[in-house]
């Protein structure tokens, strides 16, 4: 008789953490898509390069696609509650005084610059020790899509610093890094957050990470990919750091 293959470990149950999480990033990656849509209508209408447009389609569809992922796992994890879809939460602010290039640079940096290029490194600590199907494959799937997103951001940047508006956009960038670090620390690393130093293996199967975890990967960031990247706009991000740190 032919022995038996062995039988795939089973998936442990999701907790009602695991569902919440999942259900708030399938709000994410709505609001995600939506600030995307708008960011690049407006690169339409500053006639941008249809390039960059094209990714910037491009990357709206992946957001959707994140959103459909990541409402699978929910919905396997045991969920049933539609996600709340902060409807105000969904696009850019448009300041109606500035030119609209600055608000390409202000959207195109603070969700770009600097959301995609920590969201490739806190995914890939997410997937390291996940392992429900599911969960996995929405990882999978949305690490290989943030690094072309991150990517974007900082095409978007060299393009906008070599239009007529460069000097005065780079120098925005500059003057706005510290308050765009200030809501980035609170995002991702909130006093309290560092208390949480571990989670039981069944959590992060799960694709969850300890609350610590974003905060240190975020000083990471700040070291190998902020500060070269900014620097060759002459921006000094440890600087900006610094001044978020105390204002
Ligand atoms: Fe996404
Ligand atoms: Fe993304």
């Amino acid at each position: 008789m032919a022995t038996p293959a062995p039988r795939a470990p089973r998936a442990p149950a999701a907790s009602e953490r695991a569902r919440n999480e999942w259900l708030r990033r399938v709000e994410a990656e709505y609001r995600s898509a939506a600030i995307t849509q708008e960011l690049t209508l407006w690169l339409i209408r500053i006639a941008a390069s249809p390039d960059l447009i094209l990714d910037g389609l491009r990357i709206v569809k992946d957001e959707l696609k994140h959103a459909e992922l990541s409402h699978a796992v929910y919905v396997a994890g045991g969920g049933s509650e539609p996600p709340r879809i902060l409807r105000e939460t969904l696009g850019a602010p448009r300041r109606a005084r500035d030119a609209l290039e600055h608000d390409v640079l202000r959207t195109g940096v603070e969700v770009f610059c600097l959301g995609e290029t920590v969201a490739v490194r806190l995914f890939r600590e997410l997937r390291a020790q996940c392992v429900v199907p599911p969960a996995r494959r929405a990882l999978d799937r949305i690490l290989r899509d943030e690094v072309r997103h991150r990517d974007f951001g900082w095409t978007l940047l060299q393009w906008l610093s070599e239009t007529a508006l460069g000097d005065e956009l780079v120098a925005l960038a500059g003057r706005e890094l510290p308050s765009m670090f200030k809501r980035l620390r609170a995002s991702y690393a909130p006093r309290g957050a560092e208390q949480e130093r571990e989670l039981p293996p069944a959590e992060r199967a799960w694709g969850l990470m300890p609350t610590a975890t974003y905060g240190s990967i975020l000083a990471q960031v700040l070291e190998r990919d902020y500060v070269p990247r900014f620097a060759r706009f002459g921006i000094d991000a440890a600087a900006a750091w610094d001044s978020a740190a105390r204002g």
